[in-house]
């Protein structure tokens, strides 16, 4: 049974009940995150939770917890869950909170709404081109708003795209800008590797700060065997690159082996994807 965290008690997820005036619901008024657990260690919570904090402040809700009181919850959240699986991901979510009427203006003396619960997850995928799982992408112009660097609860932009890959049999849609620069992913930042290179979209935005886009660039970084930058990548780009990866929380690095029904390269997931996510894999642990 999943046990969830609904602004301060403990209850099974299915018990866990709002208020249809919440914010949240209403607006999309708020901020979330989704933080993965792999046999009880995070990857990247200190760094899931100061964005959290940030897309708190940028959109003028009240942080009522300190970094370190939303890590004990988190933690304790998983604690509490160990027997749903031992890889799961943590879904937070802080709305405005719960006014006594629908108004757009920001109310005032109201409470945020914090909600978590946990889920399983998949478990890590093999460091092995011939063993991992396989995407497919279709490309879509990016057509949501102009704050897509805020993790906001409001993702009907993100939702209409990724149904749009999902429909068309494809595994998520590329995004790019009216310039035809890739942005990112609906669910997902993105990579390619043209002659050895890595490259990835500049953080702007356009995109999310994605804590997985951050820990693969630190981490290679670290290492030193590999080149990566971060610059503006256009579609063509992206059709003539040798490798392509999504990333996020619950994909780490994904292989990207078609876009819009064309292979990828030469079909086959590449070299370079198996050299960083053995990096990644290696250090994930240690942000
Ligand atoms: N998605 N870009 C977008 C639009 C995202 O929604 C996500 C994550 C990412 C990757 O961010 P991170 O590496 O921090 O997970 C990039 C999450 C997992 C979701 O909405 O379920």
């Amino acid at each position: 049974m999943s046990i969830s965290y609904l602004n301060g008690d403990y209850m099974p997820l299915e018990e866990a009940r709002i208020s249809p005036l919440d914010r949240g619901f209403l607006f999309g008024d708020g901020i979330y995150e989704v933080i993965p657990y792999y046999g009880g260690k995070s990857v990247g919570l200190m760094p899931h939770i100061e964005r959290m904090i940030n897309g708190l402040a940028a959109i003028e809700i009240k942080s009522t917890k300190t970094a370190d009181e939303w890590k004990t919850l988190l933690d304790d959240l998983v604690a509490r869950n160990s027997d749903l699986g031992d890889n799961l991901g943590v879904y937070v979510h802080v709305s405005r909170g719960t006014d006594v009427k629908r108004y757009h203006a920001y109310p005032e003396n109201v409470e945020p709404t914090i909600f978590a619960f946990c889920f399983k997850i998949k478990d890590p995928e093999p460091v092995d081109r011939t063993q991992v799982s396989q995407y497919s992408l279709i490309s879509t112009e990016d057509l949501r708003w102009q704050r897509c660097h805020i993790k906001s609860t409001a993702l009907l932009g993100n939702v209409i795209h990724f149904q749009e890959g999902y429909s068309s049999g494809n595994d998520e849609a590329l995004l790019y800008n009216a310039k035809g620069d890739l942005t990112e992913g609906s669910s997902c930042n993105v990579f390619i590797v043209k002659d050895g290179v890595i490259a990835t979209p500049i953080q702007d935005n356009q995109i999310l700060p994605g804590i997985t886009r951050r820990i693969i660039i630190d981490s290679i970084k670290a290492d030193g065997s590999l080149k990566l930058e971060e610059r503006n990548i256009t579609l063509e780009e992206a059709r003539n690159a040798d490798e392509i990866w999504i990333t996020s929380s619950s994909k780490e690095i994904a292989p990207v082996t078609k876009l819009d029904g064309q292979p990828v390269g030469d079909g086959k997931v590449g070299e370079i994807w198996e050299q960083a996510f053995r990096i990644y894999t290696a250090s994930k642990f240690d942000f």
